[in-house]
């Protein structure tokens, strides 16, 4: 039995697309801060007596198409490691408010450390960052802390990511504006194949995310907040100028988003530097130096109830340990 903690990352640079979906090879690079505010912990333990997985989320079983895409990564640690019987896995999503952040990234990098490490397998970082990719995506990211670099590849081997910094040692810090604790109507799975299949800028895109991961790069390297966030922006708006511009379009903002990249910009007119950035939901995520903490808090609960305002730092790496 194997117990893994794994933290949500929120991507500077946006992984949108993919170029193998079965390998989950993306078609472009992506880089992303761990936060230590959001994490799954996964306890996994094989058992022969069962005759299929058993799989609980905060202590709710899960059936249909979430079990089924469990079962599936499962089967992929099976052919890893040789064994054969079925598994239990717990799950436990804590995020500070009931719903809204709980990511399919700290999710399906928990479940790779836990099932790998319960499987006998003894993976490497890199090794393991390649299994949470075939769950997810951007769980690829989750195995590292700080900020995390996801290099695109061309196959299974060469997709996998690597720590920028792992201990963020300046500023940066993130605030999830928690706009809506309700399910996403269309999943990043769906609409980023319809933005590959359909948007017309979508190789428009490719070049973007390029530019955007040199800069954020030199802006990392150079401690300097205002180009990690005026980049971060950038790229996000440009990411969902995708979803709009897909057949059909759609979007993933609503009202109170508007009203959050509203209240950023007001901030920013006032002199201070914050930036936003958004995924595959309304909620917004701002970036900005820690030293202006209170007065973004205070500007934005001007719009906002403040306990749906949540402040992270740089969160860590996967931990993962065995359980008799
Ligand atoms: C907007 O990792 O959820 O958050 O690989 O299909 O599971 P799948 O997608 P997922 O997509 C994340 C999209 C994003 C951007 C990002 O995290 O880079």
């Amino acid at each position: 039995m194997a117990t893994a903690k794994a933290h949500t990352n929120i991507a500077l640079v946006k992984y949108w697309g993919k170029k193998d979906q079965d390998l989950i090879i993306p078609q472009t690079d992506s880089l992303s801060m761990t936060l230590d505010e959001f994490y799954t912990t996964t306890r996994v333990s094989f058992d022969p007596a069962l005759t299929a997985d058993q799989i609980t989320v905060n202590d709710q079983p899960v059936t249909g198409d979430g079990a089924a895409r469990i079962t599936r990564f499962l089967d992929i640690v099976r052919q890893l490691s040789g064994r054969h019987e079925f598994a239990h896995v717990d799950s436990h999503n804590h995020v500070p408010t009931a719903a809204g952040l709980a990511s399919s990234a700290s999710a399906f990098a928990a479940l790779a450390g836990a099932a790998s490490r319960a499987a006998g397998l003894d993976l490497s970082r890199r090794d393991l960052s390649r299994l949470a990719r075939r769950g997810s995506g951007s769980a690829t990211r989750s195995i590292y802390g700080g900020l995390v670099e996801w290099h695109r590849g061309h196959d299974d081997a060469s997709s996998y990511a690597d720590p920028i910094m792992e201990k963020v040692d300046f500023g940066l810090e993130m605030l999830a504006i928690m706009v809506s604790t309700g399910r996403k109507k269309i999943s990043s799975r769906y609409g980023m194949q319809s933005s590959v299949i359909s948007s017309p800028y979508y190789d428009s895109w490719k070049e973007v995310v390029e530019s955007n991961m040199a800069t954020m790069k030199a802006a990392i390297a150079a401690h300097d907040i205002q180009a990690i966030g005026h980049t971060a922006e950038e790229n996000a708006l440009r990411m969902h100028a995708l979803t709009l511009s897909a057949d059909p379009g759609y979007t993933y903002f609503n009202s109170e988003t508007l009203s959050a990249i509203a209240a950023v910009r007001r901030l920013r007119e006032q002199g201070i530097n914050c930036y936003f950035t958004m995924d595959a939901g309304p909620n917004v995520k701002v970036i900005y130096d820690r030293a202006d903490r209170d007065r973004i808090v205070d500007g934005l609960a001007q719009t906002f109830d403040r306990d749906r305002l949540v402040v992270s730092q740089a969160g860590p790496g996967i931990e993962i340990w065995d359980e008799n």
